[in-house]
């Protein structure tokens, strides 16, 4: 039998069994292009809402203040975290990560099973997922509260003040319409249900448009720098950088997302710049809080924040969970030099004694990351040299989004 005639066996038994159309069918394909319409205009409200100031107790702050789409939803400027709140002088304590590449962000949980290992139930990866650095939104309708109602960011002081914003500003009837739609009349939820519709748009939050995606696709060729750094990222002996950043397609065929979505301790550096650690006792412990509430009582939590993704990692100025960092070749350098060089990460005390992880109580040290690229005593050789840290600083700027986009636009131009 050959591959025509089966293709053609099993096309008669697919139409014969949508053929002819039956009335509930035609009324689901209706239904369903009226799913596609609420979606459409509740991601095109969203569109707006995310781009209006007036949302803002301010009114001069939106949400693509901090997240520019001209930068990834990242900001545009190397401010470790932002200004914000009713008068713009409040600033939050945490650096603002991209909204691109979330969509497979997984709920929160303590015990996260990869999907990939599902044979093998005793691989337990940990407490894993969930939005914002330490994961305490499920959804981004759920995480728009955060931002809107924060007195360091939209610094609205109730769900009605927003809604009451929304109106004067005209977007009354737009939200009214969406709501049956949605099965709700209140138009908080409207709003935050429009701002996660807008956020699920794939071209402009996950379009895999990168050279390292046309790399993968056997569209284009890695430089023999990009090359190296891409084996030196991989390589469990060297940087090891896959093993949380995830650089390869799943079995499954999705493009690697650059993150298993883990939530680490790798010992950033104190930022001791922040408002939020003036204050010698405070420290932001991630997971444990002060943010997040529910996990407060697990010391074993305390330190953790989410890998993110580095697709686009190169159009940061601002890098890790309290913006330390301000160049990439810096954070890239920071993971072989923590423990061989820590006196070139760390600040020195009044004794002379090296502050190491000191953004973190000595009773939380142990929760510290020492896998590979971590781990050699001080004094080691690091396990990257200065030229192997520019490649995978080369290797990581293939992550940008537009590439592809370009490539198509300078082929059309003759
Ligand atoms: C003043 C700056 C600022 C504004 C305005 C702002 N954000 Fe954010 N955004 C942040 C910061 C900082 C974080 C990280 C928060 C944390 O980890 O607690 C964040 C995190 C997020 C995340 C989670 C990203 C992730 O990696 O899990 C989403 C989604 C998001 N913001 C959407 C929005 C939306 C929607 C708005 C408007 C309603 C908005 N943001 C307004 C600063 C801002
Ligand atoms: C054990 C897991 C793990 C390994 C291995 C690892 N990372 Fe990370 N990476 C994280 C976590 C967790 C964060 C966020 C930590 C924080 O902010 O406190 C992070 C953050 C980053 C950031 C900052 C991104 C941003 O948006 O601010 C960069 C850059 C980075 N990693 C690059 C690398 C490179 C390069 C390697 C290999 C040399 C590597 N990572 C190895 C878990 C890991």
């Amino acid at each position: 039998m050959n591959r025509f005639f089966l293709s053609c066996q099993a096309c008669l038994v697919v139409c014969l069994l949508i053929w002819p159309p039956s009335s509930t069918q035609a009324e689901e394909g209706a239904s369903r292009s009226e799913v596609y319409k609420n979606v459409a205009r509740l991601a095109a409200v969203g569109d707006k809402l995310f781009h209006d100031p007036r949302l803002s107790a301010s009114g001069v702050l939106s949400c693509a203040s901090c997240h520019s789409e001209k930068a990834a939803f990242a900001p545009d400027n190397a401010l470790s975290v932002q200004y914000g709140g009713v008068d713009m002088a409040q600033r939050g304590h945490r650096a603002v990560p991209s909204l691109k590449y979330l969509q497979n962000v997984p709920q929160f949980t303590e015990h996260f099973f990869d999907s990939e290992d599902e044979a093998d139930e005793s691989i337990d990866n940990g407490p894993t997922g969930g939005l914002t650095w330490d994961g305490r939104a499920n959804t981004q309708a759920e995480q728009a509260v955060i931002p809107l109602l924060a007195f360091f960011e939209m610094g609205q002081q109730a769900p009605q003040d927003v809604v009451r914003r929304a109106l004067s500003a005209g977007y009354g009837e737009a939200l009214k319409a969406l709501g049956p739609y949605l099965q709700t009349t209140d138009l908080f939820q409207v709003i935050t249900k429009a701002l996660e519709a807008y956020q699920q748009d794939w071209r402009r939050f996950y379009p895999y448009s990168s050279k390292y995606d046309a790399y993968l696709a056997g569209k284009t060729v890695l430089t023999p720098r990009e090359h190296k750094g891409l084996e030196l990222f991989e390589d469990p002996e060297k940087g090891n950088c896959a093993s949380c950043h995830k650089s390869q397609p799943g079995n499954d065929g999705t493009p690697p997302q650059f993150t298993d979505y883990g939530m680490i301790a790798v010992g950033v550096p104190r930022n001791r710049a922040l408002p939020f650690n003036q204050n010698p006792k405070v420290f932001d412990l991630g997971l444990c809080g002060p943010d997040r509430t529910d996990l407060k009582q697990y010391a074993e939590y305390c330190g953790l924040f989410r890998t993110p993704s580095l697709r686009n990692v190169a159009t940061r100025q601002t890098f890790f969970h309290n913006g330390f960092y301000h160049s990439l070749r810096d954070a890239v350098a920071f993971y072989v030099l923590r423990d061989t060089h820590p006196e070139r990460i760390y600040p020195v005390g009044k004794d002379g004694r090296i502050l190491k992880y000191d953004d973190l109580p000595k009773q939380y040290q142990e929760n510290i990351n020492m896998d590979p690229p971590f781990g050699p005593q001080p004094g080691n050789r690091p396990v990257l040299s200065d030229d192997e840290i520019d490649a995978i600083v080369a290797f990581l700027k293939t992550l940008t989004d537009g590439y592809s986009d370009t490539q198509k636009r300078s082929d059309a131009t003759p």
